[in-house]
């Protein structure tokens, strides 16, 4: 079982944030989620990741195990503590910075075997290097007669070694025991005063071991982000990849630049999202649905045929054949049935609605059931906060409610009342009553 290390306790003093680095989002992940992901895809499952006490108490959510390391005293060190913690075996361990979250598992995957030389023989370590346009932040490959001899950091460099367009990605492959023999002899005299793991290659080289190369051609895909600007890079290109991933499988985006995915969602085939749309925090559509364009959702678990236009949609199912927006504002635990209809400047907070309810404009639902085929008027208002509490609305099937209702909860309507435009329904109205005025009062019998 080959084991990885993941550099997370950095500062990212270039961050400019209080928060750690690693933690910072693309696409509602943060970075060190995707880093981890990347690992297991390529099928390595025991991961230590070397954190700072800041992420202490977040780094749980990880499923991960993590080691503290108090000070940041530079890559070389950060292994160092991580080596601490993992019982020596004889093997291999991928190291990897956790503040690339382009990585890929297929890249990661080839790492340990890269060890492996054709003849036979193994090296003590392989590194990912890539060309990249200049000028860049990266540490710089430094070669003799095409052999890797060492690496420079960018601050320790002449102008000459900066010239050199090949970069150290921050991906490394080790012979566990040759790793920890040498992190033990690194030193701290360089630009930055810290233990830089990229000095083993020239401790290796040294010794007279082989340091392999392992030659990428995809720079963004080990993009090591140190500030903003690149976070915003690393995103853009994260969610590039998202929205292909779904066009592979049958979804249409009309414009992925304005279209705004995380991973782990689920769209159906036939589905169309339109521009200046956000569809984030576990969302699930259906088949054949439209989404868009100036929409949102988090967390919606959407039917078949369901269509959401210029909405927002937040902690809500709705099965199939549902129409929502334009303007419609749908959120906590909403549930809507079979071909319910939710129109303009609607908002509905924590409600159920049974299939073909239509609440089609200017109304706000808050706390209520709404029985099947029952008619919300234009400007109903579900009164459900009296100051202190919420109160439930509970309102029966094929019910008509009139325009501008004003519901006065705990209040219910049985199946097949009636409300006249303008009631204020104070008390309840048993089935089939007829009532209007305000307070609501029932009308004289048909
Ligand atoms: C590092 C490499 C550089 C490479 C680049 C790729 C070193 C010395 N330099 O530079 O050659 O081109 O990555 O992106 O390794 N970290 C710790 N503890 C520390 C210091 C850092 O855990 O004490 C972690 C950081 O959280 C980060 C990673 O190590 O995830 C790399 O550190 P960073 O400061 O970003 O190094 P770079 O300057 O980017
Ligand atoms: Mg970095």
């Amino acid at each position: 079982m080959i084991r990885a290390i993941v550099l997370a306790a950095g500062k990212g003093t270039r961050m400019k944030s209080a928060r750690s680095k690693v933690l910072h989002e693309i696409c509602g992940r943060p970075m060190l989620w995707y880093v981890v992901q990347a690992l297991r895809d390529a099928g390595i499952g025991e991961i230590v990741v070397v954190i700072n006490s800041e992420l202490r108490d977040e780094i749980e959510g990880f499923a991960v195990e993590s080691v503290v390391q108090e000070e940041q005293l530079g890559t070389g060190h950060a292994v160092g503590v991580a080596l601490e913690r993992l019982e020596p075996r004889s093997g291999r361990l991928v190291v990897v910075c956790g503040d690339m979250p382009l990585v890929t598992g297929e890249l990661l995957a080839g790492m340990a075997g890269s060890l492996d030389g054709a003849d036979g023989a193994a090296s003590v370590m392989a590194l990912v290097t890539v060309k990249m346009p200049l000028p860049s932040n990266f540490g710089r490959i430094v070669r003799n007669g095409g052999r890797v001899q060492r690496i420079v950091e960018v601050r320790d460099a002449t102008p000459e070694q900066l010239a050199i367009d090949e970069m150290n990605a921050g991906i490394y492959a080790f012979d566990e025991a040759a790793l920890r023999q040498a992190v033990t002899h690194l030193r701290t005299d360089n630009a930055q005063g810290e233990y830089y793991l990229t000095d083993l290659v020239e401790s290796f080289v040294s010794a007279g071991k082989d340091v392999r190369p392992v030659l990428t051609t995809d720079h963004l895909t080990v993009l090591g982000i140190n500030d903003r600007i690149e976070l915003a890079r690393a995103r853009k290109e994260m969610n590039a990849r998202l929205c292909a991933a779904h066009m592979r499988d049958g979804v249409t985006i009309v414009d992925p630049d304005t279209t705004y995915l995380e991973p782990e969602l689920e769209i159906g085939e036939d589905t169309v999202i339109y521009p200046n749309t956000t569809i984030g925090r576990l969302s699930r559509t259906g088949r054949n649905c439209v989404v868009g364009p100036n929409s949102r959702l988090s967390n919606a678990q959407l039917g078949d045929r369901v269509t959401v236009r210029e909405s927002v949609v937040s902690d809500t199912t709705a099965a199939d054949d549902v129409w929502i927006g334009p303007f419609a504002h749908l959120r906590g635990e909403t549930r809507l049935g079979d071909k319910t209809h939710v129109g303009n400047f609607v908002e509905i907070k924590k409600s159920s609605l049974a299939r073909r309810v239509k609440v089609s404009h200017l109304s706000y639902l808050g706390d209520a059931t709404i029985g099947e085929e029952t008619n919300v008027g234009a400007g109903t208002i579900t009164c459900n906060f009296d100051g202190e509490r919420k109160h439930p609305t509970v309102v029966g099937r094929n019910v008509a409610i009139g325009s501008n209702t004003s519901l006065v909860a705990p209040v219910s309507l049985g199946d097949g009342a009636f409300t006249g435009a303008g009631s204020v329904v104070t008390k309840d109205v048993p089935s089939g009553e007829r009532v209007a005025g305000n307070p609501a009062r029932p009308l004289p019998k048909k």
